[in-house]
């Protein structure tokens, strides 16, 4: 899991990577490189002396910011890498680039080559020279060997030696101003400008310099220079495709004024709560021609399955819940990397949903990919256009949050939330399980849950109140029933993600057990308990643990007196339907564990051990 820029173009390219570098820290930052070649812009098309500089370094990019500021060398062009360690420790050796043993070709590469060991050792025993302990080591050296003066060539030999994943971009001394890009499963676009291009891993690397992009695909190969770009498919043959244009601007991808990204991004969901609605409700009435199911589809649903990793998991068990209410459709849930390895059931009338911020995770690509051997229609959830899981299934519904640069899912929880009213409530209308009446009720008021987070988000003061009075405690319990329990289980993972905190997330119901008998002192337990049709039980749950010593702050609705008799703190949330609960009551957790990760000194925008985009099974 790491990110990938490269540059072509009349421009010194030093600081071009280094700032791309920076925007896709997202994707790991454990050792960051560049290699450039130098003198190309003196020598262009001649490589007489053109030679690799290469500048490495342990930690994150600002150390290799400091390291490159002392070097007087520069070219233009050159690739870029930020690692996050899967083949050995995160050291500045293992640090990409990566060279041959001539020096004369560098390879950056973004995945796993499952096979590494096998050609390391037929590469060793041919008189390769191995420096460090990666994967990665085998593309430069395979690379050189098939290498016959042409460097395209030579790639698209290794993409059918190695077996894994892979975005790979090469250079070499021996073709200055070339870049050679390939891609097996790890996302690889290209930036398209002026007398210049670019290859990257994501947008944001080279959104400054350009909005025109092109996406390569799995297996094909691309050569790029200054002024042109050239892709070629599987079996070697040029390929068209045309650009697209994107409307991102840099300043959304950056803090906007926020301390971190992750404190920006919650406060950015009112707009992407809304963004996500937009055209899908129009005057009131739901249109989802995206899914691409006919009406007779829909009616005929029998089952829909859920799959999901982490936070998207959550957001499928809200999906199952809203689903078998209103449309009465049989959901069924997994994760995504269980349901690739056991023997999943595929029958007619079956609709496979697969739900992932990143558009990249590993094992949700790979149930899809199980789940369509076995027949299954897929439609797709997710925040950015063009990823793999987008471009590998039949539909896909985006959710409009925007470019989510923490490593912590926040905004895009409460898109793909909206997503799962809108569509559960589709289902139910076409289903005809709900009447015109009920669904505008709910129509209405969906409308304005952008202005009721808005008003959660103005009190984020008083969160970060009780998160001064609680964040020296060691043990967090977050308690739910019904539509409060995934808010109780995301409300867990945000808090030991950024926090390091051990917090578990639980059915207030199961809490007598097992979980009961960690309450002390030392414990808060944190109780999701809007006034629904379970708030009583779950009051009586929160007096089980009172009495056990354990501090209480409850998540409560305005105008509840009752429960601020047992809690110690609580919160209030304006009041909604007992359905809509959970994209409300998840916003105050998420500030609760920003402040408390703050409170601690932690990075929250980078948790340790944790990337973005999960693309290593
Ligand atoms: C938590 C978080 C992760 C992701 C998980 C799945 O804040 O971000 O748990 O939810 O890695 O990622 P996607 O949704 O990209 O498939």
């Amino acid at each position: 899991m790491c990110g990938i820029v490269a540059y072509v173009g009349n421009r010194n390219c030093k600081n071009i990577l280094i700032n791309g570098l920076k925007r896709l820290e997202y994707r790991g930052y454990d050792s960051a490189g560049i290699a450039l070649l130098q003198g190309a812009d003196r020598k262009a098309g001649s490589p007489t002396n053109i030679e690799i500089s290469i500048i490495k370094e342990e930690g994150k990019i600002r150390a290799l910011e400091r390291e490159a500021k002392e070097l007087k060398i520069d070219g233009n062009c050159g690739i870029g890498h930020t690692r996050w360690a899967t083949h050995g420790e995160p050291t500045q050796t293992n640090a990409h680039p990566h060279l041959d043993c001539s020096g004369r070709i560098a390879v950056v590469h973004n995945g796993i080559i499952e096979n590494y060991a096998e050609l390391r050792e037929e590469l060793k025993k041919e008189g390769h020279k191995f420096i460090s302990e990666t994967d990665t080591e085998v593309l430069p050296h395979l690379l050189e060997k098939y290498y016959n003066g042409d460097l395209l060539f030579a790639m698209q030999k290794v993409l059918k030696k190695i077996k894994g994943s892979g975005a790979i971009v090469a250079i070499s001394a021996e073709h200055p101003g070339e870049l050679i890009g390939a891609r097996i499963a790890s996302p690889l676009i290209v930036g398209i400008s002026k007398n210049e291009n670019f290859l990257a891993s994501d947008m944001p690397a080279v959104l400054e310099h350009t909005r025109n992009f092109v996406v390569i695909n799995d297996f094909e190969t691309v050569r790029i220079t200054k002024d042109k770009v050239e892709i070629f498919g599987k079996e070697g043959k040029l390929i068209e495709r045309e650009s697209f244009k994107v409307n991102w601007n840099i300043a959304s991808a950056e803090k906007g004024g926020y301390e971190d990204f992750m404190l920006k991004e919650i406060f950015e969901q009112p707009y992407g709560v809304k963004e996500t609605m937009r055209g899908r409700l129009i005057d009131g009435k739901l249109n989802f021609d995206e899914l691409n199911l006919s009406i007779e589809q829909v009616k005929n649903l029998k089952k829909v399955h859920i799959i999901a990793c982490g936070t998207s998991y959550h957001t499928a068990l809200i999906g199952k819940q809203i689903i078998e209410k209103w449309a009465k459709i049989p959901v069924e849930i997994d994760f995504s990397s269980e349901y690739r390895y056991r023997d999943p059931i595929v029958e007619d009338n079956y609709l496979f949903v697969a739900i992932t911020q990143s558009g990249e995770t590993i094992d949700t690509l790979a149930a899809i990919r199980e789940a369509k051997l076995k027949g299954a229609k897929i439609v797709a959830i997710t925040n950015v256009v063009g990823s793999t899981v987008a471009r590998e299934s039949d539909s896909v519904i985006y959710t409009h949050a925007g470019p989510e640069i923490g490593v912590c899912a926040t905004k895009t929880f409460t898109a793909q939330i909206m997503v799962m009213y809108l569509m559960g409530l589709y289902f139910a209308r076409v289903k005809e399980h709900i009447s015109q009446s009920k669904c505008q009720k709910i129509i209405e008021e969906l409308e304005i849950i952008p202005n009721k987070i808005q008003n959660i988000l103005n009190k984020a003061d008083e969160i970060a109140r009780i998160a001064d009075a609680t964040y020296k405690f060691t043990c967090f319990l977050f308690i739910g029933r019904i539509y409060s329990l995934p808010a109780a289980l995301e409300g867990a993972l945000k808090l030991k993600e950024i926090s390091y905190i051990h917090a578990e997330g639980y059915p207030a119901g199961e809490m007598k057990h097992g979980p009961i008998a960690l309450t002390d002192t030392k414990t808060v337990v944190v109780g999701i308990m809007p006034i629904d049709s379970v708030y009583e039980k779950i009051l009586s749950n929160i007096q089980e643990v009172k009495a056990r010593k354990a501090a209480i702050f409850s998540i409560i609705t305005e105008g509840d007196e009752n429960t601020k008799k047992y809690a110690d703190y609580v919160f209030h949330i304006p009041k909604t339907i007992e359905e809509l609960y959970a994209i409300l009551t998840i916003v105050p957790l998420q500030l609760y564990s920003y402040y408390i990760a703050k409170h601690l000194g932690r990075n929250v925008d980078q948790p340790r051990n944790l990337a973005k985009s999960v693309t290593v099974e």
